[in-house]
């Protein structure tokens, strides 16, 4: 990587620096019921009352299956050097094992071109929370097998892009595919079943080990990395129990994954919170799990600020809502306010905690190079008569985080990428249409497509290279 220079007052960031946008599958695709594509957990969780907000599913979604030309397009003059999407796993493989269908690798194929012939460059993610509902059937991802199935999948998708592709994530976010989807049960598939979700993160990972392996056997030039939603994490007070509340929850947010994929084990600390009985890892897992990865995806939205209660309820109120929605296997936790603005989900705005995350990881886990694979914010967006949106808040948002990249940069940190979360509004998991993350508005009745003045500002800034004073 290039050094980054100040140039006046220019901040520039190195000339290789992936500057991009990201969506997820199940988000943003619809086209639920075509070319052979399977039922995942989401089709099936959306389909529960009262498990979506307004009963909302993504069966349509951002359209983008059938649009996917228009927004690569769309992605070419935003200038946009790289997308991060990622493959639905019962599109390639209906039932989660066996044979391909050739139907729905052919669709990322045809993406993976079109984005090629525009000169922007794949990053591929290979499971971002569409677990084929058979799997779950089956036990889903607290039972091994399902670990197992994903390194099959991981490698029929490789065998069709990897001629193509040169990056790829395993899976995105374990923390929220593990504890949300079977401890809070806020995610499909919705269980509440705290002690399996620790088998579920663990299988998460071994998933991720054993995907990349395949991979690599197939093509040592594939750059591969796992991806995980770290927080920056603030005790209220300096008093012991606040002190162990961050401790804690530090601890499942971000130890459990960065430990277990950088340093080959799991914090004893936190198995212990987790009431953790023993006998998570099989001979060799571990080994699996930390094999040198290319790169570490990091998704960043938020600082949490944490108390320590002795022996109260936490109350549900106090927590905060959606994919951060944090649950710490204990009672002894609050999630407090610090007074700093938040987001239209409710998060804290935070930008020095990014960078506070990203030097620390620098610094705990040395030598691995690292990338912002998803950061923004959802706001309240309010279109004009031509449904033009001028979101001061997300371009100050994304402005903010960037500055915090740069500064991380400058201070030695191996960033080598920065995408938005997201290229499009799209369905907001839990929380469906209403929480708009995009970039680009869309009108989902007539889906059209309108760049707000963030991307505007984000297509300026990525012409610079960098940002000014
Ligand atoms: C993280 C997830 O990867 C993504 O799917 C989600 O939409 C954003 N955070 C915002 O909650």
């Amino acid at each position: 990587m290039t050094t980054q220079q100040k140039q006046g007052q220019e901040l520039r960031f190195p000339a290789d620096f992936a500057w991009g946008a990201a969506t997820s599958a199940y988000q943003v695709e619809g086209a639920a019921f075509e070319d052979g594509r399977g039922t995942s957990i989401w089709d099936t969780f959306a389909r529960q009352p009262g498990r979506v907000v307004n009963g909302e599913n993504a069966d349509v979604a951002a359209d983008h299956y059938h649009r996917y030309r228009d927004d690569v397009g769309l992605m070419a003059r935003l200038g946009l050097g790289a997308y991060r999407f990622s493959v639905s796993w019962p599109r390639v493989q209906p039932d989660g094992a066996g044979a391909v269908n050739r139907r729905g690798l052919d669709f990322y194929s045809r993406l993976v071109d079109e984005l090629l012939g525009q000169g922007i460059d794949p990053w591929v993610t290979l499971y971002h929370w569409d677990l084929p509902q058979a799997l779950e059937d089956a036990g889903g991802w607290p039972e091994r097998d399902t670990a197992l199935r994903f390194a099959d999948y991981a490698a029929a998708v490789h065998d069709a892009l990897g001629d193509r592709v040169r990056n790829w994530a395993t899976v995105n976010e374990p923390w929220c595919a593990a504890f949300l989807g079977y401890a809070s049960g806020e995610h499909a598939p919705g269980r509440r079943e705290p002690a399996l979700a620790v088998r579920a993160a663990h299988h998460l990972l071994l998933g991720h080990g054993l995907a990349m392996a395949a991979m690599r056997a197939r093509r040592p030039d594939s750059r591969i990395g796992g991806c995980v939603n770290l927080y920056a994490v603030s005790a209220l007070s300096r008093s012991p129990e606040d002190l162990d509340a961050a401790r804690r929850v530090d601890g499942l947010q971000n130890r459990l994954f960065l430990d277990a994929l950088l340093r080959g084990e799991y914090p004893a600390d936190v198995l212990a919170d987790l009431g953790e009985p023993g006998g998570l890892a099989a001979e060799g897992d571990m080994e699996i799990i930390s094999a040198p990865m290319d790169m570490l995806l990091i998704n960043y939205y938020s600082r949490f600020t944490v108390s320590g209660t002795s022996g109260g309820a936490v109350s549900a109120a106090a927590a905060p809502t959606g994919t951060g929605s944090p649950w710490v296997g204990s009672e002894h936790v609050s999630f407090a306010e610090s007074g700093r603005p938040v987001t239209g989900m409710g998060w804290e705005i935070d930008h020095d905690g990014l960078r506070e995350v990203l030097l620390r990881v620098a610094r705990d886990y040395p030598g691995i190079p690292l990338v912002v694979s998803e950061n923004g914010a959802a706001f309240d967006d309010a279109p004009d008569a031509d449904g033009f949106v001028r979101d001061p808040e997300r371009r100050d948002y994304i402005e903010a985080h960037l500055r915090a990249c740069h500064a991380a940069i400058t201070d030695g940190v191996p960033l080598v990428g920065y995408f938005a979360w997201s290229l499009l509004d799209n369905f907001e998991w839990a929380w469906g249409y209403g929480k708009r993350f995009g970039l680009v508005r869309v009108d989902y009745p007539t889906q059209r497509r309108v760049p707000k003045e963030s991307a505007l500002w984000y297509a300026e800034t990525i012409r610079r290279g960098g940002l000014t004073g």
